[in-house]
């Protein structure tokens, strides 16, 4: 593959998986060309990195430099928030440039209809970095399926359980408000639908949801369990240290260069209280979904588990298969920064087995990966950054999973607060016109 030139759109955390890998392990397939941030010190806290590994030196541009960063690159690596990604993709398609975008792909409906448009009439190749396709144990999952191992699937059982660690960081900054993130039924569930889907070869044709929340904001059981006046944030609190909930920037040079030290540029704080005023997104979330295929989900994700992981049961007319992994069986007292993404983390075990009619359970071997997600995460950047080429699970998502995934969480999101059904139609790429009455609910 000739040597691509790439330019990063949003230098945050996740930009590093990014960076990284072209200014390391994969320089060999690209190099870096331009960095676009509405933040200068993040920026610089990156070009930084760069020049301490060799390279000569990235440009640094803001979003009103937008053009200039596209006619820079041939693919540009979208890691900015989610309620921005829309406005990205499209101009780079536009651009013609080739597009890799952090999951979700976006926010909201008129966010899918704008990238649909653009993907549909640019030449750029759009692809969707869904990195849970890649862990070799949701891979493992894919193939048995994929071979008929348990027939026909009619069922699907889905749990996810984010921890008060992770779970809490998404109430801690933009996540926090729905028009960032699309809430957690987009932002977090947007993985676990798309994984569904693809192990399922299918889409989704109807969704019926029901959530709440009922442990972070304001309003939450969380704050209720703290006797003291909770701080707006945990920078400079009397409880940091003592507080689980309080994340401090201060104690990790990372997130002090990258937060902390930045936020007099935009008060982009990273470690608001997740109990505190201005939190409207939900926690617990049960969704119900019939696919093209006749098959049926029914999921759950709650955000305040004392352990993080998630259990899958899927059945069919041949048998059932179970796939159970821990990424952290607890943690102590006083741990607020989320490490699971990295592994090796306390209890962490996965566990895949397969029951066939009239024959014993069957443990299937997993081999796991190196890094994070399980090794989903290397093995991602080498299909998406060197192109293997081989594919015969289809992991490489495009902007049509990408939509299936978002408006299944945006239908359920849709259908917890109206009440009823959401249908979605064009192979679970569009939503159903809402109902007079359903249009006319809060
Ligand atoms: N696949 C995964 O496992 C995974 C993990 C983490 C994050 N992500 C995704 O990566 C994306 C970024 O998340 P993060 O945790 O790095 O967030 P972050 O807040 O750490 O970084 C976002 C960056 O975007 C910049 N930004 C904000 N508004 C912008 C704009 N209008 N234009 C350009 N830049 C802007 C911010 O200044 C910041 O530097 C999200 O879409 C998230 O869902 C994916």
């Amino acid at each position: 593959m000739p040597s691509r030139r790439h330019a990063v759109i949003g230098l945050g955390h996740r930009a590093q998986l990014y960076v990284d890998a072209l200014l390391g392990d994969w320089s060999d397939t690209g190099r870096l060309v331009a960095f676009c941030d509405t933040n200068r010190t993040r920026m610089a806290y990156y070009a930084d990195r760069a020049r301490a590994a060799g390279h000569p030196g990235v440009p640094c541009y803001g979003p009103e430099d937008l053009d200039t960063v596209l006619a820079s690159a041939d693919t540009v690596v979208v890691t900015s928030p989610d309620a921005t990604h829309a406005r990205y993709v499209c101009a780079a398609l536009d651009a013609g440039a080739d597009v890799v975008v952090e999951k979700p792909l976006t926010v909201d409906e008129a966010g899918c209809a704008r990238i649909a448009e653009a993907a549909e009439r640019s030449g750029g190749r759009l692809t969707v970095a869904f990195n849970y396709r890649y862990s070799p144990r949701n891979a493992a999952v894919r193939a048995l399926l994929a071979e008929g191992r348990i027939g026909e699937v009619t069922a699907v059982h889905f749990e996810w359980m984010l921890d008060t660690v992770h779970g809490a960081d998404y109430f801690r900054r933009w996540h926090r408000r729905r028009a960032n993130s699309g809430g957690l039924l987009v932002h977090k569930s947007t993985h676990h639908f798309d994984l569904v889907n693809w192990w399922l070869g299918s889409h989704p044709v109807r969704v019926f949801a029901q959530t709440d929340r009922r442990f972070y904001g304001d309003d939450g059981a969380g704050a209720a369990r703290s006797a003291a006046p909770r701080p707006p944030r945990a920078h400079r609190a009397p409880t940091l240290g003592r507080d689980p909930f309080l994340l401090d920037l201060s104690a990790d040079p990372r997130l002090k260069a990258l937060y902390l030290d930045a936020e007099h540029e935009d008060g982009y704080h990273r470690d608001l209280d997740p109990f505190g005023a201005g939190v409207d997104i939900d926690d617990t979330m049960s969704v119900l979904v019939r696919y093209g295929n006749r098959s049926v989900l029914t999921y759950s994700l709650t955000a305040y588990a004392p352990c993080e992981g998630y259990r899958v049961a899927v059945t069919g007319t041949r048998g059932r298969l179970e796939l159970e992994v821990c990424e952290r069986r607890w943690t102590p007292p006083g741990t607020a920064l989320d490490s699971t993404a990295a592994g090796g983390q306390d209890g962490e075990h996965e566990r895949l087995t397969v029951q066939e009619h009239w024959k014993q359970p069957e443990e299937i071997p997993i081999v796991r990966g190196e890094g994070g997600h399980g090794g989903g995460d290397a093995l991602m950047l080498d299909d998406l950054l060197r192109g293997t080429g081989d594919d015969p699970l289809g992991r490489r998502a495009g902007y049509r999973d990408g939509l299936r995934s978002v408006l299944t969480g945006i239908a359920a999101d849709r259908s917890a607060r109206t009440g009823s059904p959401v249908a979605l139609t064009d192979e679970g790429t569009r939503l159903a016109p809402a109902t007079e009455a359903e249009a006319s609910r809060p």
